[in-house]
């Protein structure tokens, strides 16, 4: 469904991203782990077309992403969260989700705080509570970002890249800064949301995590693939275990 080939992204004289390939298969969870800084982030925002390569093409559905804008990349049913959570402060919650669909509705971002939430398109509400529900985060409709735990936030801003309805979702780093239950929460979801039939690329350092919820893993290192396979092949593999040990020393 994804296919990432050969893709190079350099910035200046850092290739960031290095002559690196992968595909996703439709219907799995893809797990893309590896040390900080090689390039898992600069790989996301090639395929939402933040960051444009200077070689190599991504395909989605066999057609090349590349042409797209960042804004076009949601019509081709695809969506993600961020590394760093990008949720709209002045927003609540119910707004926050909802703002995933404003590309269905032909609305801007700035009409979603002006209206009153009786103004918003019923079949849009109805699909806002079905997530919220799915996310078990219902309760917390009217609450803004700066009240909420972190592991609830992480939940919001997955409820906004779901409600799209992608078919494939990008996950940087979704247990980044939760605590136990917090994770175990944010894997069932994670598990929940692909058996709805969405694919998942998961970049995720918490291996626990990875291990739990991945059919496959890529490993990174320096913006090149060093190892891909089952969560087992992956770890048992000598270069991966040397590239995390290495970690570890420096640590
Ligand atoms: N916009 C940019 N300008 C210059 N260098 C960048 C930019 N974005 C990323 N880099 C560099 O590219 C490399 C890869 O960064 P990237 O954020 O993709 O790594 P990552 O695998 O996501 O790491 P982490 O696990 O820490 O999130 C790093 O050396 C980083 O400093
Ligand atoms: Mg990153």
């Amino acid at each position: 469904m994804l296919e990432v080939k050969n893709v190079t992204v350099a910035f200046g004289g850092l290739k960031a991203v290095n002559d690196f390939s992968m595909k996703l298969v439709q219907g799995k969870i893809h797990a893309l782990i590896g040390p900080n800084g090689a390039g898992k982030t600069t790989l996301f925002n090639t395929i939402t077309r933040i960051v444009n390569p200077q070689q190599g093409d991504i395909l989605f559905k066999g057609e090349s992403l590349l042409k797209l804008d960042t804004h076009d990349i949601i019509y081709k049913g695809i969506s993600r969260t961020f590394q760093n959570l990008q949720l709209f402060q002045a927003m609540n919650v119910f707004e926050n989700i909802y703002s995933g669909l404003i590309h269905k509705y032909n609305d801007s971002i700035f009409s979603v705080v002006s209206k009153s939430k009786s103004n918003f398109d019923r079949e849009a509400r109805d699909k806002v509570l079905e997530v919220a529900e799915m996310f078990d985060i219902k309760n917390r409709l009217t609450s803004y970002p700066s009240g909420l735990s972190y592991g609830m936030l992480k939940r919001v801003e997955m409820a906004r890249a779901v409600i799209s309805d992608p078919d494939l979702l990008l996950l940087d780093e979704p247990a980044a800064g939760l605590n136990y239950y917090e994770t175990e929460e944010i894997k069932n979801i994670i598990q929940m949301v692909n058996k709805r039939g969405k694919t998942i690329l998961l970049v995720e350092h918490d291996m626990n995590v990875v291990m739990t919820v991945s059919d496959l893993v890529t490993v990174m290192n320096f913006g090149k693939k060093i190892a891909e396979g089952t969560p087992e092949e992956v770890s048992n593999n000598e270069e991966v275990v040397k590239v995390y040990l290495g970690e570890d020393e420096n640590a």
